[in-house]
């Protein structure tokens, strides 16, 4: 049971995937598995809240959803990652977390305890609001959040910036480590 890492970015290799890969070998340098998932080349729909989620455990869309659900169940937890786009998160990462939301409120609350958190990118602003969407989502599906030494945002506009930003860099590092020592304080 390890840690889900899904980015939102529908550029491959840019800046949150760059620094949710920072985060990546820190949890496994901490002895916690992980999976790398972006969600680039995924087909996700929107929810259309036909309600039909209800007591089946899956989304009857015929898409990439329900094998990504499958694999968040089967993991302890979930860091997801975007990129600031117009002061919020990407709309495939919205796709997604509203999806998630209402399979899991609509099958007893299946996040409910996983660990994780979220982590935002952008070039100059906006990235607190995009945390602060993303936590509502954890929040709101019961789901446990540690912190860092700041929050988990990153600046960066052309592909590559990140690797500049080494107090970004510090604040994830530091979540990574933290997510790690919560995971094995549960286990216990
Ligand atoms: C449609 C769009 C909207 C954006 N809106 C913002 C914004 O509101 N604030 C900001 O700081 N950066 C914004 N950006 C810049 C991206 O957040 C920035 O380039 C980031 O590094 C992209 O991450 P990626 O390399 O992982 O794709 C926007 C970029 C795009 C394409």
């Amino acid at each position: 049971m390890g840690m889900m890492i899904i980015s939102g970015s529908p550029r491959k290799d840019g800046n949150t995937d760059l620094l949710l890969s920072i985060l990546d070998l820190e949890l496994q340098k901490n002895n916690i598995s992980t999976e790398f998932i972006s969600l680039s080349d995924k087909k996700i729909n929107h929810c259309t809240n036909c309600e039909k989620c209800n007591g089946i455990n899956k989304c009857i869309q015929n898409d990439d959803f329900n094998n990504l659900y499958n694999k968040i169940l089967n993991n302890k937890g979930i860091v997801i990652g975007s990129p600031v786009y117009v002061g919020a998160p990407t709309s495939l990462i919205m796709a997604f977390i509203q999806r998630l939301t209402y399979v899991s409120f609509n099958n007893s609350n299946t996040l409910s305890k996983k660990i994780g958190g979220p982590i935002a990118v952008g070039g100059e602003n906006g990235q607190l609001t995009t945390i602060n969407c993303l936590v509502d989502f954890y929040l709101v599906n019961e789901m446990i959040i540690p912190g860092s030494t700041y929050w988990n945002i990153g600046v960066g506009v052309h592909k590559g910036d990140i690797e500049k930003d080494e107090k970004g860099k510090s604040y994830i590092k530091r979540f990574a480590q933290n997510l790690a020592w919560l995971m094995k304080e549960i286990e216990e």
